[in-house]
């Protein structure tokens, strides 16, 4: 069963066209990596499926109860903001319907907690979030995406600017939760989400591609970021890692 169906879906920003007819089909369980360069169209795409941009051509069918769990892109998020890690995660609840002086519940509380508890971040639970860590700071993001109790979960680039345990610590997080949940993820991190996704989807204005990611070859990876990749094998079985240049790396 797709949970998420696009259909010929065209967003413009004034002159800009940021998503030319996108055709995507995400399926109930999936573990869908999204790669492609700066300024390809991966946070319209996810915005689009949020319900936050309207399209200019097309739709997007929503086939699962919603609200979806969104962890929004790092760099669009205040972290100066004068707030708490535990009020950060129980706004995660309110879906928006924020009311002045809103008094949460006992059991929100205890749901926040329990989630925390689960991520190992409870011990930060009063601390302001400008006092955390990178890691630490995107594990309370994803602890709030979670008070919805989401079917669906939406990151974009969870990873980012994370040193390389961290990125590994939360892709075994997004593991475990896809257990019971599909996950879109976007990511430049190409050689770590590899041995996490089950398909990657590769935009650059179009979908360039939408499949099985050993399957993915150079030339398409080529179209889609302009400039050469390296495709590497290692591990004991083979399987390929796919390896952006430098400057496409964040
Ligand atoms: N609110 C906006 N108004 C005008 N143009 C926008 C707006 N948001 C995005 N764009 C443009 O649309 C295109 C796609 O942007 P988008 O943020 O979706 O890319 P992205 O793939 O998420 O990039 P990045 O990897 O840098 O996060 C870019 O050319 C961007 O400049
Ligand atoms: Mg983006």
């Amino acid at each position: 069963m797709n949970v998420i169906e696009v259909k010929d879906l065209s967003v413009d920003y004034g002159p800009v066209r940021a998503l030319d007819n996108i055709n995507l089909q995400v399926e109930k369980g999936e573990f869908l990596g999204i790669i492609g360069p700066n300024g390809g169209g991966k946070t319209t795409l996810l915005k689009v499926l949020l319900g936050l941009i309207k399209p200019n051509h097309g739709e997007v069918e929503i086939n699962f109860k919603k609200p979806i769990g969104y962890v929004p892109q790092f760099s669009h998020f205040d972290r100066e903001f004068p707030i708490s890690v535990l009020d950060v995660i129980l706004l995660g609840a309110l879906e928006g319907k924020i009311k002045i002086l809103h008094k949460f519940k006992k059991d929100q509380v205890k749901k926040a907690e329990e989630i925390m508890k689960s991520l190992g971040i409870l011990e930060f639970k009063d601390r302001q979030i400008s006092q955390l860590s990178g890691g630490q700071l995107q594990k309370v993001l994803i602890a709030r995406a979670l008070m919805v109790e989401p079917e669906v979960m939406i990151l974009d680039e969870p990873t980012a600017s994370l040193d390389a345990n961290s990125k590994t610590e939360i892709y075994n997080l997004l593991k475990l939760l896809n257990k019971d949940k599909t996950i879109l993820v976007v990511s430049h991190d190409m050689g770590v989400i590899n041995s996490y996704i089950d398909t990657v989807a590769c935009l650059n204005r179009n979908l360039h591609y939408h499949g099985d990611d050993t399957k993915l070859d150079q030339n398409v990876l080529e179209k889609v970021y302009g400039c050469p990749v390296e495709l590497v094998a290692h591990g004991p079985t083979p399987h390929r890692v796919l390896k952006i240049h430098e400057e496409d790396e964040k």
